[in-house]
């Protein structure tokens, strides 16, 4: 485990919540953060712009993306409420904003603000965890699209459920009723493969900090041309009339270190091998979500076409969310063990994650330590 920065003594089965970083990459980052302090000015003022764009085209060539398409946002949820606030401005009340029910909870509270804001009115579309093929995905989620619905929203990689949407599937389907969509990924770039060519979404936004393992906070979001006069930037800063790249570029001081250490994780993933650690990962999360599943006598639905490198285990009994965060920490402080509880479709969950770092034993661990920190009943 030297080469991440992690505490070898926890188990740490929640990559997916905030990432973690490799050595490398820390290092990597304690230097740019040395040589921008060395002339603060000469780096903000005079050379990030173009620093940026170079990144800019390393990760496009990732995503195989448009560099003309993309831009570096903090988060996702920045980029997410970005696209939201620009879009429901267009809307009338009364109009539909279509999302599923595993869909994270910024974007939950943000289509809450819409409609207090605006009078937009969420849809949540219910796809079931053990929904077995494509079809079926798409059918749950169409079978909500009425004439009042402006825009759909679906997720990549679920977090609640680390269920994969099958989404240039959606994209197609949703394009043909005439209506955009925007995909939260946060967790795609690097647990999937991405082609935003392929995917063609409207918007697209996803974390490099999650599994490209970057410093946080950095992420991308892909705004297609026909909307690029209407997604702006929530904060207007010096280069906002120049154009879409400029405007988000640069929306006041910001730490660019995060972003300028986006090749430093590139560079180690290509050393690991991008499909080998895909592989890896799946191998790891699909025995070690069975061996936590066979402890609790429970199951891991998720069909094996809507699997990457997080599952979510069913709990014995549905827990109240104050129970969910008794369990997290005991089994942070009793067990050393970090691993994320999740509500979703009136049942409980424990999601576990996958990392090239884990190994069986980190899922053993939580096999036995979850039946003595859950309720009895
Ligand atoms: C599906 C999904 N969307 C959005 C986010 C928000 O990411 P961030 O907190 O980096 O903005 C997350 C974070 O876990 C997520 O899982």
């Amino acid at each position: 485990m030297t080469d991440w920065l992690l505490d070898p003594d926890v188990a740490y089965l929640n990559h997916g919540s905030f990432g973690a970083l490799p050595t490398v990459v820390g290092e990597a980052a304690a230097d740019l953060r040395a040589m921008m302090e060395r002339n603060p000015n000469d780096l903000l003022a005079r050379r990030l712009a173009a620093m940026v764009d170079d990144i800019r085209g390393r990760v496009c060539q990732l995503l195989n993306g448009e560099p003309a398409d993309c831009v570096f946002v903090p988060n996702t949820t920045t980029g997410t409420a970005t696209v939201l606030t620009a879009l429901s401005r267009t809307f009338d009340a009364g109009d539909e904003i279509l999302t599923t029910d595993h869909r994270y909870g910024a974007i939950a509270a943000q289509l809450g603000a819409a409609a207090s804001q605006a009078g937009i009115v969420p849809v949540s579309a219910s796809v079931p965890v053990e929904s077995a093929t494509v079809a079926d995905v798409i059918a749950a989620i169409t079978d909500r699209i009425t004439s009042r619905t402006r825009l759909v929203v679906v997720d990549s990689v679920a977090s609640l459920s680390g269920f994969v949407f099958p989404v240039a599937e959606i994209v197609a389907t949703v394009h043909d009723r005439g209506l955009p969509i925007l995909v939260d990924a946060a967790h795609a770039p690097a647990q999937i493969e991405v082609d935003l060519a392929a995917i063609n979404a409207d918007f697209w936004v996803g974390n490099l900090h999650k599994w490209v393992c970057s410093p946080r906070a950095a992420g991308v979001m892909s705004v297609a041309p026909q909307w690029r006069d209407v997604v702006r930037p929530l904060v207007a800063s010096h280069r906002y009339p120049e154009g879409y790249h400029q405007a988000f570029d640069w929306t006041g001081t910001f730490d660019p270190v995060p972003v300028l250490a986006i090749p430093a994780a590139l560079d180690f993933w290509e050393t690991v091998g991008w499909d080998n650690a895909r592989e890896t990962r799946r191998r790891l999360v699909d025995d070690g979500a069975g061996r936590v599943a066979k402890a609790l006598g429970t199951v891991a639905p998720a069909a094996d076409q809507f699997r990457a490198a997080m599952r979510v285990v069913e709990l014995p009994q549905p827990l109240s969310d104050e129970q969910i965060l008794r369990v997290e920490a005991a089994l942070s402080t009793d067990h050393r063990i970090e691993a994320a509880l999740m509500q979703l479709q009136g049942r409980s969950w424990v999601r576990v994650c996958a990392q090239v770092y884990n190994t069986a034993a980190d899922y053993d661990r939580l096999a036995l330590a979850l039946p003595k920190v859950l309720p009895l009943s």
